[in-house]
């Protein structure tokens, strides 16, 4: 069966009114896939997913089944285990719900060049990577292009209304903020993510996938430091063979050595046990 959509490392299949998301062992970085897939990353992945989805049962989910077997044929099989769940089609709302604890990446640029974060001044001397006073909600549009476009607070209460722009809000931070304190504990600062809302029957549901490394910038606390850009825990082995070998970023991406690609599993298991290790503590 061919995948109504294909994301750079998702496959998503459309089976009446629910959706199979399934992780592929893919991996891309500046926006190239790599020939190469990491055996065992798409599970790692999806469970990291699906233990966040435990942790927040009170904000409605879209997951209807995560065991295999119990997937409508053909996706009841071995090649679907662990990496994939069932959810329900929800009307999707076109905004990437981000926030920041911390200032990088694109909110790094834009307080570089205008002083503001999403729009909003912030205190001069702010440094590339330090943490804000409070996490920020910073949306975003989705763009089917695949280039999201960052606006302002205000913009996005303009567009969808007062009522449920506070609701996504109010739930993104929580979501956020709750996850931090929990990764800190283990070592691991969530430095910015982003969640998907839709609608099912009249009510705002979790949707996509939820607190993974994909989703999320996760920084090993022992690499933080001021004024540089961390490499974010899971990339951090790939984005320094790919500067050892000087590749100029464009395709096609170079070959990656086995050792290589096994230092980067065992990293992405690194981070599911701390992960793990930090959810099940209360
Ligand atoms: N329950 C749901 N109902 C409707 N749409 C959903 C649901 N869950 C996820 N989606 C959508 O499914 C798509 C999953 O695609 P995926 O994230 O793999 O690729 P992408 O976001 O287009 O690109 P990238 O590979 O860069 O992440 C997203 O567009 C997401 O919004
Ligand atoms: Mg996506």
């Amino acid at each position: 069966m061919e995948p109504f959509y294909r994301g750079k490392v998702r496959d998503i299949y459309k089976i009446g009114n629910t959706l199979l998301l399934c992780n592929s062992d893919r991996i891309s970085a500046f926006d190239c896939i790599f020939k190469e897939e990491i055996s065992g990353k798409g599970a790692i992945l999806n469970r990291i997913s699906n233990l966040w989805f435990s942790v927040f049962s009170h904000i409605p989910n879209h997951l209807l089944e995560t065991e295999y077997q119990n997937f409508p044929t053909p996706f009841n099989s071995e090649e679907y285990r662990d990496r994939s769940v069932l959810v329900r089609q929800c009307q999707r709302i076109d905004f990437e719900c981000v926030v920041r604890g911390y200032v990088s990446g694109s909110a790094w640029k834009e307080y570089k060049t205008h002083g503001t974060i999403a729009g909003v001044s912030y205190r001069q001397g702010l440094k590339e990577s330090e943490k804000l006073p409070e996490p920020i909600f910073t949306p975003a549009v989705k763009n089917d292009t695949g280039h999201d476009e960052n606006i302002s607070e205000a913009e996005m209460e303009k567009r969808i209304g007062r009522e449920l722009f506070l609701k996504l809000k109010n739930y993104s931070l929580e979501l956020y903020s709750t996850a931090a304190l929990k990764t800190e504990k283990v070592g691991i600062l969530l430095c910015d993510t982003k969640f998907e809302f839709g609608i099912l029957d009249g009510e705002v549901t979790l949707i996509d996938e939820l607190l993974t490394p994909d989703s999320s910038r996760y920084w090993d606390a022992s690499e933080y430091k001021l004024g540089i850009s961390p490499p974010s825990y899971d990339k951090q082995i790939l984005r320094n063979y790919l500067e050892s070998i000087n590749w100029n970023k464009e395709p096609p991406p170079p070959s990656l050595p086995i050792s290589i690609q096994n230092e980067i599993i065992q990293k992405y298991k690194e981070i599911e046990e701390k992960l793990n290790l930090c959810i099940s503590e209360k």
